[in-house]
């Protein structure tokens, strides 16, 4: 599939800016995956890296290719994050969060000094909004904050299972998918909601990335923020 050829292609060629004593933040989602398996096989030949994951998922996966882990407390400063999007304009504001991982990858990618985006082409929007805003809530506020997003201007959906259980996030909590449609001024809508509480953490990642590396085909477009 030309999508996954995509994913591919930008996921390792952000595992190649990645240097030796390097602590990294690795990234949740199928996108995220292909850098992941790609540092695990320079770890086997002689890398010296330490991984700190965005999510459980992304923790047992860097464990089965052999990326040895560690923690923001023992590493508060991370030296590079290699994460996926959901959506990104040109100025490299991103929609996050489709996997559910939104809270602790905004953590990952603000601790770090540079956060690399791997993406496919079909990623990059003009303008942010199209793919529902994944907001993380304490569940005990949830009517009081789909309220309040609705007032935005946004419908809210709260994000199932297969089974029709609420999705809880790797730290307890629920999502609710917010269509925006064209979110016009995604920092004002990024800091309304900030403000909102009840809300653990948005999706919307303004001015937090500094490169994104795109899939077209077999080759990657890089785009500087
Ligand atoms: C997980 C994320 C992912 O990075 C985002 O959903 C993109 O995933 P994929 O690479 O599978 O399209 O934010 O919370």
């Amino acid at each position: 599939m030309a999508n996954e050829e995509e994913k591919e292609a930008a996921g390792r060629a952000a595992a190649k800016l990645v240097r030796d004593s390097d602590i990294v933040g690795l990234g949740t989602g199928s996108t995220a995956y292909f850098a992941v398996v790609a540092l695990g096989e320079r770890v086997k030949a002689g890398l010296k890296i330490m991984g700190i994951p965005t999510s459980v998922q992304t923790a047992d996966l860097a464990r089965s290719v052999g990326i040895p882990l560690t923690t923001l407390d023992e590493h508060p400063e991370i030296d590079i994050t290699i994460d996926g999007a959901d959506e990104f304009d040109p100025k490299l504001n991103l929609i996050k969060g489709g996997g559910g991982a939104l809270t602790r990858e905004k953590v990952i990618a603000t601790a770090s000094k540079k956060m690399v985006v791997v993406a496919d082409s079909g990623k990059v929007v003009p303008t942010l909004g199209k793919f529902p805003l994944p907001v993380e809530i304490i569940a005990f506020a949830r009517t009081v904050i789909e309220k309040k997003i609705a007032s935005l201007g946004a419908t809210p959906k709260l994000r199932l299972k297969p089974d029709g259980s609420p999705f809880i996030t790797d730290n307890g909590n629920q999502i609710l998918d917010c269509s925006f449609g064209k979110i016009e001024d995604p920092a004002a809508l990024a800091r309304e909601l900030s403000d909102t509480p009840g809300i653990v953490e948005h999706g919307l990642f303004i001015g937090i990335a500094k490169m994104a590396l795109i899939g077209r085909g077999p080759s990657v477009e890089q785009l500087n923020g």
